[in-house]
């Protein structure tokens, strides 16, 4: 039997709790958020596809009753306020920091051996609050926005090259903010060939430049930040430590050392498995990614400094 428990019952943690449904990825799920009546009239709509869909895994819905989490192997963290149109994700922090403190706390009382996966913003900081409050081994903890911003990069690619977007490799690293991620355009490519061979270097300098700014685009058309591909991105990675996948997915680890930088957490490739972050891929940078991602690691380490912790 696996348990995976979102909690939030928002724009994201209800579309990643209906992937992980409509995609049987757990056996159970529970959906938890603060406001009374949410969490569970949405995982009431969810169950209503189960007979359509032909669907085997069980959601309940609660309203902060964090007895029903017990025993959870995953835990993804979406409660939090979500940006509006203008706003940085940096300035969720005072607001977020509170809550995301509150409900680590709370998830590790019924359910201490979990893999947390964060996804509240700012994420690369909310996922170290939760390294530096915890006491968790590092492995246990998984900020999720690279493989959303790997996503989206894989989305514009797609489009850029006139491809299927499953047929396309590429992936973000840094930090999960509109100036700190790293579209590696070096390593995009489709079917093997390198993308820079197939698109001109303008092109493929917009695909990143669009890329970077994915969230805030889709902010500004929504009112509000996206949560479709954010959705499916947690669960992306939930499925990836639950079935022990050994997936390599960009997702935002404690660093000591790797790619020249300690005591903070950012996007690097790591491999996913039933340990979590089994293992930190360290690609071969040139000198200007190594630049870009020092110059990332900086401004993370800045936001990071407002958390007093
Ligand atoms: P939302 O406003 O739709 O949902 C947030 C939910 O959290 C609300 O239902 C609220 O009642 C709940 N909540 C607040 N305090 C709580 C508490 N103490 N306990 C339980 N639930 C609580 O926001 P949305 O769009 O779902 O975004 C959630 C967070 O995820 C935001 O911080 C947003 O910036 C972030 N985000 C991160 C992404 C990433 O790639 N890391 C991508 C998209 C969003
Ligand atoms: C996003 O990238 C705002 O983190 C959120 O859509």
């Amino acid at each position: 039997m696996s348990k995976v428990t979102v909690v939030g019952a928002g724009n994201v943690g209800a579309t990643c709790a209906n992937v992980l449904v409509t995609q049987q990825i757990a056996d159970e799920v529970v959906l938890l958020d603060i406001k009374e009546g949410v969490s569970e009239g949405k995982a009431m709509d969810i169950m209503q596809t189960a007979s359509i869909l032909n669907l085997n895994t069980r959601l309940t819905g609660v309203t902060n009753d964090y007895a029903m989490t017990e025993g959870s192997d995953v835990v993804v963290i979406t409660s939090g306020i979500p940006r509006k149109p203008g706003m940085t994700r940096e300035e969720l922090i005072g607001v977020n920091a509170g809550i995301v403190k509150s409900v680590t706390d709370q998830i590790l009382k019924h359910s201490p051996n979990a893999i947390i996966v964060c996804v509240s913003n700012p994420m690369d900081t909310m996922t170290y609050l939760i390294h530096r409050t915890s006491g968790l081994p590092k492995n246990r903890i998984i900020g999720m926005g690279g493989a959303l911003d790997s996503a989206r990069f894989k989305y514009f690619l797609s489009i850029a090259l006139k491809a299927n977007a499953t047929e396309v490799e590429g992936i973000v690293i840094g930090g999960h903010g509109d100036t700190t991620m790293i579209p590696l355009k070096r390593y995009a490519a489709y079917r093997g060939i390198p993308a820079s061979t197939l698109l001109p270097a303008e092109q493929l300098d917009k695909v990143a430049a669009d890329t970077m700014v994915g969230g805030a685009t889709l902010t500004a058309l929504l009112g509000t930040s996206a949560w479709y591909a954010p959705g499916a991105a947690a669960a992306q990675v939930v499925a990836a430590v639950l079935h022990d996948q050994k997936k390599m997915i960009s997702c935002s680890a404690l660093l000591d050392g790797e790619y020249g930088e300690k005591d903070l957490c950012i996007g690097v490739p790591c491999i996913l498995g039933r340990n979590g972050i089994e293992k930190i891929v360290e690609f071969d940078l040139n000198d200007e990614e190594k630049g870009l991602f020092a110059k990332s690691a900086e401004a993370v380490h800045k936001t990071n400094a407002a958390l007093n912790v």
